[in-house]
């Protein structure tokens, strides 16, 4: 067990990359808030977790795994601001949790009527930046960690196969009415919906990174794109896609993971993930941005990479900050 103990909160560590660093940093004895989307959830994580430190430590910690929605603002306004009043500090923030449903001919609806991957992956994550800055900001060295993809950039691998990602001027989110995508588009595609909620992660990051530094606060925040994880298992990240595609994405997965051995697996990304959260590597004054990239056969190099040009325009993220801030009635 290290000194340093911090408090740690994570969203989307019942699965995937989310619960393989959860793993690590309980192994470490740190204090974990990981909450998850109902009871059942919560029980397999604990369950889980339990598991894993009687076969690797014994450490005995505070890990908690309270109810929190993403889909729901209400659910996340009242889980933010519960925390925020118990005055407990938080050290470090890691907003992973994400969906995709790439395939399905027809939006799915967040409890708010908003399309669902940006309600998860983007508006209730920037809900809760936005309410537990002070929780953080009693951190000696607080860090703010954000889970983004490389297929945010239609100039990467990833990012160019189908429709790329766009937001323009965020047409769809500025106006009144219930919208299919950001941009305003009214064709609706569930990948490009999933690329553009990343594209947004990138500009939270900034935004949040923008006003941190202009309060004086010394918060870390970097965003990450982990690279393409797809277990053996038939659960993971495609689980949701699958439906739509069973034979097309089995197809993909056995040619990406097993013979151009292109993926990663979920214990190496949330190695990095882990690692994020803890080196002092990885502590920055400014926005920083790492990808796992691909650079040969079986190989990846996890390294500081730049951006897209959508990603690094200020005023996109300051309009998408300040419409989210209202639409979330903060
Ligand atoms: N896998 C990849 O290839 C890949 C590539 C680039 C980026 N990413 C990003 O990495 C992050 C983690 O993905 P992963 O690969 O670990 O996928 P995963 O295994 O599917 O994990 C996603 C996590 O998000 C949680 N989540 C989804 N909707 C939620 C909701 N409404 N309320 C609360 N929690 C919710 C899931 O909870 P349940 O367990 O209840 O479903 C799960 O814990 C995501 O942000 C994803 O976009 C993944």
């Amino acid at each position: 067990m290290k000194n340093d103990i911090k408090n740690i909160l994570i969203t989307g560590s019942s699965s995937g990359i989310g619960l393989e660093a959860a793993k690590l940093l309980c192994q470490d004895g740190h204090n974990l808030i990981l909450p998850c989307r109902n009871e059942s959830r919560a029980e397999y994580l604990l369950l889980k977790i339990e598991e894993y430190k009687n076969l690797k430590c014994n450490s005995s910690q505070n890990i908690q795994a309270p109810i929190l929605d993403l889909s729901k603002i209400k659910s996340v306004k009242k889980f933010s601001e519960n925390l925020l009043k118990s005055k407990e500090k938080i050290d470090i923030l890691i907003l992973n949790a994400g969906l995709q449903y790439t395939g399905s001919p027809s939006p799915r609806w967040s409890e708010d009527g908003f399309e669902l991957t940006f309600a998860v992956n983007q508006l209730s994550h920037q809900c809760l930046a936005q309410i537990l800055i002070p929780s953080l900001s009693k951190s000696t060295k607080p860090r703010i960690i954000i889970t983004s993809s490389e297929v945010h950039n239609p100039l990467t691998p990833g990012g160019k196969i189908g429709k790329p990602a766009y937001l323009g001027n965020l047409n769809g989110l500025m106006s009144s009415e219930r919208f299919l995508m950001l941009d305003g588009s009214s064709n609706f595609s569930a990948d490009k919906a999933y690329k553009d909620s990343k594209v947004c992660n990138i500009l939270m990051g900034q935004e949040l990174s923008r006003q941190i530094s202009k309060r004086n606060l010394n918060i870390s925040v970097t965003a990450w794109a982990p690279g393409l994880v797809i277990p053996k298992s038939d659960s993971g990240f495609f689980r949701h896609s699958r439906k739509y595609n069973e034979l097309g994405q089995r197809l993909f997965a056995l040619a990406a993971r097993d013979l151009f051995k292109i993926t990663e697996t979920p214990e190496k990304a949330g190695y990095l993930l882990y690692q994020l959260a803890i080196s002092s590597k990885f502590y920055n004054t400014k926005f920083r941005y790492y990808s796992n990239k691909i650079i040969g056969f079986a190989s990846k190099s996890f390294q500081e990479e730049d951006i897209s040009n959508e990603a690094k325009n200020i005023d996109l993220a300051k309009s998408l900050w300040n419409k989210s801030s209202e639409l979330l009635g903060l």
